[in-house]
């Protein structure tokens, strides 16, 4: 049986940074409050004539260096963002324009902060079904592009950053052993931007319907789901793994809440050093965190070859999903 195997991974962080200190100017804030309610110290904020697809770019360029794939190998380009650069042209046509990569599938998709999980899922059936040999999966967010900075319940929350996989062919037992995606659409007023669609264009808002542009959370309500929802998702695609909880090596929750990732860290019975955690120096970056924190792991050698990884995540929609990866 095929399945999609990690060959090379990369990431972009902005080299702007926004730490608590510089919210206790901006907004009634403190350092000590947003540490202890979400363990974010610094988020990195993008440039304003920086885009998404910029990030993703730089991100999708290190991921190919590093898989040994030719960008005239990448047979698909999945794209997981919920800030695109523009409606359309999707960003994946316009990074296979800027990679120079062959005529090849291009998809854009939004599944918030699960964006990532998602496209695992996809990637893996492509490769399955051998309509795909080499993806380039990307997960780029500029979320300071929607984020109110008045609002203090969510300003201090969020970054900007790209991370990326090339996912290639395998006959062999490494990549994806088990994946599992889910969705609750009654729950889809608890985190949103409203504006700026079809429902609410632009040249029909009124004065009083701009703050519709930001993103909205209801942050107390998604907390309550999102522990359940990512652990009940890592015990799905553990048994579409044929995996249980004391065969993972290391996991790689989404990163949202310091809070919520000890919750899951509690469930799956890990030491503290098999959750890996970089949320204090990024923020939330939505489907980016992911693959962000997935990079900076194999690079810091803290994930090996052979080791079995857990990745989970929860995000707007909403969304959840999780993936049992042989590294
Ligand atoms: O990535 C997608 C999924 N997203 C998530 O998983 C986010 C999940 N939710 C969370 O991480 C947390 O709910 C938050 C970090 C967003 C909020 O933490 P909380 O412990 O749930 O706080 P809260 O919303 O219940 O607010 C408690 C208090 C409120 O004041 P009152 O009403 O008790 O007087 C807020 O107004 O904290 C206040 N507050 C703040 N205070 C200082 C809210 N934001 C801030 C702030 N600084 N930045």
């Amino acid at each position: 049986m095929l399945r999609a195997r990690i060959a090379g991974t990369g990431s972009y962080l902005p080299k702007k940074i926004l730490t608590n200190k510089d919210f206790e100017k901006i907004v009634d804030t403190s350092d000590e409050w947003i540490t202890t309610r979400t363990g974010i110290k610094e988020r990195h904020i993008a440039d304003d004539n920086e885009s998404t697809t910029d990030m993703a770019l730089i991100a999708a360029e290190r991921a190919i260096d590093s898989s040994g794939v030719s960008s005239d190998d990448i047979d698909c380009i999945l794209f997981a963002t919920v800030t695109p650069d523009m409606n359309f042209p999707n960003g994946a046509c316009i990074l296979q324009d800027k990679l120079q990569t062959q005529n090849c599938i291009a998809l854009d998709f939004s599944a918030a902060c699960t964006g990532f999980i998602y496209g695992l899922h996809l990637a893996n059936s492509l490769i399955a079904t051998e309509q795909a040999k080499n993806i380039l999966l990307v997960a780029s967010e500029k979320l300071s592009s929607i984020t109110d900075y008045t609002d203090r319940n969510t300003c201090v929350l969020f970054g900007d950053a790209a991370g990326a996989v090339v996912l290639t062919s395998s006959d062999t037992s490494q990549g994806i052993l088990g994946s599992y995606a889910g969705s609750d659409g009654s729950k889809r007023e608890l985190l949103k931007r409203e504006g700026g669609g079809s429902r609410l264009p632009y040249n029909k808002m009124g004065p009083f319907d701009y703050a519709k542009l930001y993103l909205y959370m209801d942050g107390k309500a998604i907390f309550k789901t999102a522990v359940q929802r990512m652990t009940s998702s890592l015990g799905f695609a553990l048994d579409k793994a044929g995996k249980k909880l004391e065969d993972l090596d290391m996991i790689i929750p989404h990163q949202a809440n310091l809070r919520i990732i000890e919750m899951v860290r509690e469930f799956a019975k890990l030491k503290e050093e098999q959750v890996y955690v970089n949320l204090h120096k990024t923020g939330n970056t939505s489907a980016a965190t992911i693959p962000v924190a997935l990079d900076e792991a194999i690079k810091e050698k803290k994930l090996k070859t052979g080791d079995i990884l857990g990745v989970t995540a929860f995000g707007g929609g909403l969304t959840y999903g999780a993936a049992v990866i042989e590294i």
